[in-house]
């Protein structure tokens, strides 16, 4: 359904296209669907309530579908290219940042948010968000984290170099920013979850000042100081940026914990507030939970779940 749609020129939310996150989440309003996969993004009262993912279903008849309207918001066809590393660098231990190039001659057009499936040897095909607002100079920035096992870390992490040949398919998503004129936007974020976050803090920077929210806030998650791969504060846009780590040691004097804790310990008002959660699928099942609670609208809490990106 979520595939028709989009052919359709008819954008629904979506991130991981495999049933896993739940972003695609929706309510049939008439007419009737079959599952084609296992909708493990939804929980048990969740599928008794009706809901059903778009990206996991089959229409079996005409639907009516209850979803919101992404406004203007021109969002722009995915198309498969071939391109070339460009550059490989280590951020951290298990973080690494990839460039990949385009042909001279071919364009990628995207909302900084939105992500790419990046196609291997043997047809190997996984999501990474991209993590530069445009690709106005045909490059592409990827921020890598070995997975321990993982097919495409193993290509990564030990085989791949500088021009190697690759595929792209892209781009992919509605983690983009949506109309936050006037209100506190704020972005969760664990691990390379800030890959799509940069992207964004670089997009806000060339907004007219007319169409910025109020205020921007970073929470970045992760274990231990050396996995805090990039320094934040480096991107234009004004924002408060706060780190938090779930294992500081000695010597670590800012916020410890879970970002959706410090989040609520420092905003506890969140009724003029729009979240964007990227990272783990435990932080955005978690943060959701929590900020719902206190009062966030459903619809204000965006999220893209770095859950495996592996077609089963
Ligand atoms: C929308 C989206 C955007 C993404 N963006 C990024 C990004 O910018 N940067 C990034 O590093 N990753 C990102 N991912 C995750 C990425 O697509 C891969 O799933 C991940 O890199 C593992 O691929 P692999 O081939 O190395 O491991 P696989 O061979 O697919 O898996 C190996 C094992 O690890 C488990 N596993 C796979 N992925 C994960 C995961 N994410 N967390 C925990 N366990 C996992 C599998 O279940 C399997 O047991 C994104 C995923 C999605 C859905
Ligand atoms: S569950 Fe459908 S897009 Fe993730």
């Amino acid at each position: 359904m979520l595939d028709a749609a989009l052919r359709a020129g008819v954008v629904l939310e979506h991130s991981c296209k495999t049933g896993r996150c739940g972003s695609c989440k929706t309510q049939l309003h008439g007419g009737s669907s079959i599952p084609l996969v296992d909708e493990i993004g939804l929980s048990q009262a969740e599928r008794e309530a009706g809901w059903i993912l778009t990206c996991a279903r089959c229409a079996t008849s005409d639907v009516q579908l209850d979803v919101e309207d992404l406004g203007g918001i021109k969002v722009y066809p995915a198309k498969t290219l071939p391109c070339r590393i460009q550059s490989l660098e280590r951020l951290g231990a298990d973080v690494l940042r990839v460039i990949l190039r385009l042909p001279p001659n071919q364009q990628l057009d995207y909302h900084p948010g939105q992500y790419i499936d990046v196609i291997g040897k043997g047809g190997l095909r996984r999501s990474y968000s991209l993590a530069n607002a445009s690709a106005a100079e045909k490059l592409l920035e990827l921020h890598i984290r070995a997975v321990s096992g993982g097919a495409m870390s193993e290509y990564w992490f030990g085989q791949a170099k500088v021009n190697d040949l690759l595929r792209l398919n892209g781009p992919l998503g509605t983690f983009f920013l949506r109309n936050v004129v006037g209100l506190d936007l704020v972005f969760l974020a664990t691990g390379t979850g800030m890959a799509p976050v940069k992207a964004m803090l670089e997009g806000i920077d060339s907004l007219s000042p007319e169409c910025r929210p109020r205020s921007v806030s970073v929470y970045w998650g992760a274990r231990a100081p050396g996995d805090l791969y990039w320094d934040v504060s480096s991107v234009g846009a004004a924002h408060r940026y706060t780190p938090v780590l779930s294992r500081a040691g000695r010597g670590w004097s800012g916020a410890q914990g879970h970002v959706q804790e410090v989040l609520m310990a420092s905003q506890p008002n969140l009724s003029e507030t729009v979240v964007y959660a990227c990272g783990s699928d435990a932080m955005i099942h978690s943060a959701k939970e929590m900020l719902l609670k206190a009062g966030l609208p459903e619809r204000w809490f965006l999220s893209d779940a770095f859950v495996c990106s592996a077609v089963s």
